[in-house]
């Protein structure tokens, strides 16, 4: 196998050094001088966009800023635009459809998208060896053991290089045609040049991700919006690829992994390509070809124990890997003999899964409780009988609305499915009801706030009841606590505990209260060491100095992320001038729409935010856009 990567890597190596100081050349020169990008540069401009794409998606090593990246891509799109005839079907452009799916066809697989057989434990693993030796005749047999990743199964057809459809899993059969989903997947290439091994038509499969990060940040605006969180990052990556609207997809930031290639024709003349003989050199041919297939995660070994070894130390690193994998995949290296194996209907025998400890576990739901969060948004938490999942003990956990309670038909006294997935908040996924005793309760939510008592109100669109006093303790609570937090003026060592104990002590009311708290009075108290007051002290005096984006991400204004923050401080000279700004105005900002635009407005017009500001002005801290002052200053007369 060696000699044959060689060979390989040395002519189809996906992007050489020179091909690379080439391509970083021109990209420079396009952003340079924009005006060379004309419709006669465009192939070479859409090199230059697909060299950047695997800079940054397959080696996570790019050359150039996003903002870079966007000028080119806006250039190609306009020049594309006014001559739509010459936009070609693995332009950069073409990732994202213009309109909504219809509907999504059946498609049928070339070959069938068989499953794979499950091991839990080394003796099994022993087991799957022992008859891989008697159907080969082999003494050793040589494995390549790669992640076995935990997203939506997926099959791409190329022809001619062209990537031409794209499918679900489906019953193994036939899925769901889903080319214009697949499309926007960037670890995918839209063209590939398996020309160069002589491959007419290619059919390849893999597992369609979206990173934790991904996942969580998505949540996260999902919550803020008021809408149901989606349950795991598994659930989220399969049920985005059915996805009927292209923009939505786009926002899940989908990746995959291309681990197999289950079926190829040869192009009229050729045989065989001699460098495919591994598993392995698939993988390589793959990874040569600009898809990220499991290149580097991979290992080739020979026999079962270095497996073993392996996968134990492969389970160690789960929880550092940035996407989810529930176990590894064990294959016989060489294709002759997987041919010699074969299959059973249900699977293949040349392969195998080792699946890793499960993180799930069975309880019990005690009872309800309803939270009241910083924005009013009342929250249901199951309590459960505490149950160990992966080395961590669960006893509470978000049910998060009316709706997700129904959808997963939830009632006190059930028992209920629990799963951590990796650093992912655990999750309910599912009621067994076929276990209920006849005693258990509906979850009855409350028509008034747990906390200040008054009535609760869901608007149209949201699935969440909602506190509406903006004086309501548990608010207020939640909004300090929000402001002092690290992402926000990360005022150390005040933490949700103090606070909260200030609070109740009558020391601390709002948020300008941070900066008048008498901290000497409170080192005087017990349970508060001089050290953590002396800390606390220099915590709150520096945070003073924040940039304005960070205040503005503090005040927990709806819909305002960090990155919302940094427009609008980029926006004003002072924060206060946001009194005067129309919802045209705001809305002209980058990436605000009318939702975040009426929250926005909704705040600054509100008297008793405008005199917040003032007075932690007057505290000492700055509402002024420092930098915008200096450029403004600095502009000739
Ligand atoms: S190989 C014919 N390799 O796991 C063999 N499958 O539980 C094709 N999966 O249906 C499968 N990572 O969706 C293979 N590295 C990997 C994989 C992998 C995840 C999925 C795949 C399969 C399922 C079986």
């Amino acid at each position: 196998m060696g000699l044959a990567i060689i060979f390989i890597a040395q002519f189809l190596f996906m992007y050489s050094n020179t091909q690379t100081s080439q391509l970083q050349k021109q990209t420079t020169n396009f952003l340079q001088h924009p005006e060379t990008i004309t419709e006669t540069a465009l192939e070479a401009l859409r090199q230059c966009l697909r060299f950047h794409e695997h800079r940054y998606y397959i080696l996570n090593d790019p050359l150039i800023s996003d903002f870079e990246y966007d000028q080119l891509f806006k250039a190609l799109e306009k020049i594309e635009a006014s001559n739509p005839a010459i936009i070609t079907a693995d332009s950069p452009t073409q990732r994202v459809a213009k309109s909504l799916t219809k509907e999504f066809p059946a498609a049928q697989h070339l070959v069938p998208m068989l499953s794979l057989d499950n091991s839990y434990n080394a003796d099994d693993l022993l087991n799957f060896d022992r008859k891989a030796r008697e159907l080969t005749g082999l003494d050793t047999i040589e494995y390549c053991v790669e992640p076995k990743f935990d997203g939506g199964s997926i099959s791409v057809i190329f022809e001619n290089d062209l990537l031409v459809r794209g499918a679900t899993r489906g019953d193994g059969e036939s899925g769901d045609e889903i080319t214009t989903n697949i499309k926007q997947i960037k670890t995918i290439p839209l063209s590939a040049k398996f020309s160069d091994y002589g491959l007419q038509q290619v059919e390849v499969r893999g597992e369609v991700l979206i990173s934790k990060n991904n996942f969580a940040r998505y949540n996260q605006q999902l919550t803020e919006q008021g809408q149901t969180p989606l349950a795991n990052p598994r659930n989220s990556a399969a049920g985005t690829l059915r996805v009927k609207d292209p923009v939505e997809v786009q926002k899940r930031h989908l990746e995959a992994f291309v681990y197999h290639v289950s079926y190829y024709t040869l192009a009229a003349g050729k045989t065989t390509p001699k460098e495919l003989t591994t598993h392995a050199d698939a993988l390589e041919m793959l990874w040569q070809l600009g898809f990220r297939s499991p290149q580097k995660e991979k290992t080739v070994v020979q026999g079962i124990a270095a497996v073993i070894d392996y996968c134990n130390a492969f389970e160690i690193k789960r929880d550092d890997l940035p996407y989810e994998i529930d176990g590894m995949v064990i294959k016989v290296n060489n294709l002759a003999l997987q041919e010699k194996m074969g299959m059973t209907s249900h699977h293949p025998r040349w392969a195998i899964a080792y699946k890793f400890k499960a993180r799930q576990g069975t309880s019990k739901l005690l009872n309800v409780e309803f939270q009241v969060g910083r924005t009013g948004a009342v929250t249901p938490v199951a309590k459960l009988e505490p149950v160990p999942i992966g080395g961590v003990t669960v006893s509470s956990i978000s049910i998060h609305n009316e709706e997700y309670i129904k959808e997963k038909d939830l009632q006190i006294g059930d028992t209920v499915l629990i799963e951590r997935a990796g650093d992912v908040i655990p999750q309910i996924v599912k009621s067994m009801p076929d276990l209920r005793t006849g005693k258990e309760k509906p979850i009855v939510f409350p028509t008034h706030c747990p906390v200040c008592n008054s009535q609760l109100f869901k608007e149209a669109e949201e699935a969440v009841w909602r506190c509406i006093n903006i004086e309501c303790p548990a608010q207020v609570v939640e909004r300090i606590i929000h402001f002092v937090s690290k992402d926000a003026m990360d005022i150390r060592g005040f933490g949700d505990a103090n606070v909260r104990k200030f609070y109740e002590l009558n020391l601390l009311h709002d948020i300008p209260g941070i900066y008048t708290l008498d901290l000497d009075a409170i080192g005087k108290m017990e349970g508060f060491g001089k050290k953590s007051i002396d800390n606390l002290k220099v915590a709150i005096e520096n945070s003073k100095q924040q940039p304005l984006n960070r205040l503005i991400y503090a005040l927990g204004i709806r819909f305002v992320g960090e990155t919302t923050a940094k427009t609008l401080a980029n926006a004003v000279t002072h924060l206060a001038d946001f009194k005067n700004f129309t919802l045209e105005q705001l809305q002209a900002l980058e990436d605000i729409g009318p939702k975040v635009a009426g929250s926005i407005q909704h705040f600054f017009s509100n008297p008793a935010n405008i005199e917040m500001l003032y007075a932690l002005e007057q505290l000492g801290l700055p509402l002024q856009n420092q930098k915008k002052q200096l450029v403004t200053a600095h502009l000739p007369n």
